[in-house]
């Protein structure tokens, strides 16, 4: 059993624990086979609010509910958080036994990425290449690659994602769509903390200023929203008002603001509602995203 991946034993009969690429996938085929719908929700784990929605969700639309928990190395890139990102594996287990999960897959990265590991999946072209693509060069490729590994190891029916990574859940869709994935996706609304920030496992990197600093990001979205309800169409204007609320924050510095298209991440000049307004930000040494579509309420 891999370091952090321990089955407990109480309620070992409810849930199973895998970590072998193998058993997952034969498990999953059985299920498949004896008629079973398959709902599967992929996470980096340290599970939060955001996680449990799709959770319950997925509980809710399949007879059986798989979380797979795995800090995907391929998806960051160098001098990222991958070292430090966040992991609790005992209290992911506890609360996925809580919502209702059957398995939880949780691979080591030598099981998922063995030594002669020599693929990628890449969804290329305007979706991928602007905002977190260009930031972050590489990281969808590497999101791309483990989701449709995931799917092939899992073969859910349904999979669930959060709008919270909003261009993520658009690649995903493209992926589905262009290779032919037999998997409906699901994209699920950002659940917020009761001052509004975005859920995030990062959070948990912001001090007590940084925290303070942080709810810049939904205040300039609910800002952008109370303007284009109030009838402002011009990207522009739209976009100086988020930037100068960000910007009123000492320790925030921004990596984009953009107004785009909800379906391809095109970047438009007027607004209209069918537009995303999406940012990225660094408080200190922890980037933060969020995003809004500027019709609806935050
Ligand atoms: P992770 O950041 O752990 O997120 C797992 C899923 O939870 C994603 O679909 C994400 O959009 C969703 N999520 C995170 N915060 C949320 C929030 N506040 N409200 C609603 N949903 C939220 O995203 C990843 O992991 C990885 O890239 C992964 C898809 C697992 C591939 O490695």
């Amino acid at each position: 059993m891999p370091l952090g991946c321990s089955a407990s034993s109480q309620y070992q009969d409810f849930i199973k624990i895998v970590s072998d690429v193998d058993e997952m996938q034969r498990s999953c085929q059985a299920l498949r086979a004896a008629g079973k719908r398959i709902a599967f929700v992929p996470t980096m784990g340290y599970l939060h609010e955001g996680h449990l929605s799709l959770l319950h969700e997925g509980r809710r639309r399949g007879d059986v509910l798989v979380l797979s928990v795995f800090v995907n190395p391929a998806q960051f890139g160098a001098g990222e958080d991958l070292d430090r990102y966040p992991r609790d594996f005992a209290r992911d287990e506890q609360l996925a036994r809580e919502a209702g999960v059957d398995l939880i897959f949780c691979p080591q990265a030598e099981e998922v990425y063995p030594p002669d590991f020599s693929s990628a999946v890449d969804v290329e072209g305007a979706l991928t290449g602007t905002l977190e693509g260009a930031c972050r060069p590489g990281h969808f490729r590497g999101v791309a690659t483990v989701v449709a590994k995931l799917f092939n190891i899992v073969q859910p029916h349904l999979a669930l994602f959060g709008r919270k990574d909003f261009q993520q859940l658009a690649m995903v869709r493209q992926m589905v769509r262009d290779l032919n994935f037999p998997v409906e996706i699901q994209g699920m609304p950002i659940v917020r903390e009761e001052d509004g920030l975005a859920m995030s496992s990062r959070n948990v990197y912001l001090s007590t200023g940084e925290r303070r600093q942080s709810l810049a990001l939904v205040d300039s979205l609910r800002l952008a929203a109370h303007l284009f309800a109030s009838g402002e169409r011009d990207a522009d204007v739209l976009l100086d008002r988020v930037r100068a609320r960000l910007q009123a924050e000492p320790d925030l510095v921004i990596d984009y603001v953009k107004l785009c298209h909800r379906d391809t991440l095109v970047e438009v000049t007027r607004a209209d509602a069918r537009s995303v307004l999406l940012l990225a930000v660094k408080i200190g040494n922890t980037r933060l995203i969020d995003n809004h579509i500027l019709h609806e309420e935050v």
